[in-house]
């Protein structure tokens, strides 16, 4: 299992298979012609929820390509009433995908996109567990702490996790800090800070945090081994 950090709550994944993933697509600009939405390839995009700053790029990846959308049936439908190919999910479910298990999880939040003039409530938000590849991944999605982080702990055996710290419209460093903890994730990668000024973040400040995972920073577009 290998990813990319492409910006923001952006992340690629390329399996063992070849299955190639990217969850929450608002892709850095500044990174290089291979990672630009234009030209990526991806079989499958999982989306947490609604706002633009993780489907704009969903718009331009469709151009080019027919992915399978994953995400909560409220999403899923309004991608199918677009022509697309989608597998709906909801809160607590699991699935067993060709190239292997998604678990979608709580998120507290709210989802919401605007679309050809009108606003469109899309169902909850989510998370999203990958299990593949002999590895467990974790993307959190946009989400404030919640208790029942301490379950995913004990269910899973998380290896990497990315998590959002930017407060203001998640978590901050300090609760983020804390869910790694109840997640008991081996590596945690932050996400979701310095893209606009209300989420600014060092993020050296959550990784000072953490008590028992690892905390890196990914060079935006590099692959890494899980
Ligand atoms: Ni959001
Ligand atoms: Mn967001």
């Amino acid at each position: 299992m290998k990813i990319a950090h492409l910006g923001h709550s952006t992340i690629y994944m390329e399996l063992a298979d070849q299955t190639r993933l990217i969850i929450d697509p608002f892709i850095d600009g500044q990174l290089n012609e291979n990672w630009q939405p234009a030209n990526l390839k991806v079989d499958y995009i999982l989306l947490t929820h609604g706002h633009s700053d993780h489907v704009a790029n969903v718009f331009d990846l469709i151009r080019h390509q027919q992915p399978t959308i994953i995400a909560v049936a409220e999403i899923a439908n309004f991608f199918a009433k677009l022509g697309q190919k989608v597998h709906g999910m909801n809160i607590g479910g699991g699935f067993d995908f060709p190239f292997g298990r998604v678990t979608m999880t709580h998120a507290l939040h709210t989802s919401s996109l605007e679309y050809d003039g009108a606003v469109h409530y899309l169902g909850n938000p989510a998370g999203f567990i990958i299990e593949a590849d002999n590895k467990t991944f974790y993307h959190a999605g946009d989400t404030a702490e919640f208790m029942e982080m301490d379950l995913l702990g004990e269910d899973f055996d998380i290896d990497f996790a990315c998590l959002p710290i930017g407060d203001n419209y998640t978590m901050g460093p300090k609760q983020a800090a804390r869910c790694a903890k109840r997640i008991k994730a081996k590596k945690v990668l932050p996400i979701h800070y310095n893209t606009f000024p209300v989420i600014e973040q060092n993020p050296q400040n959550f990784i000072d945090l953490l008590t028992a995972a690892e905390g890196l920073v990914l060079p935006l577009g590099e692959l890494y081994e899980i």
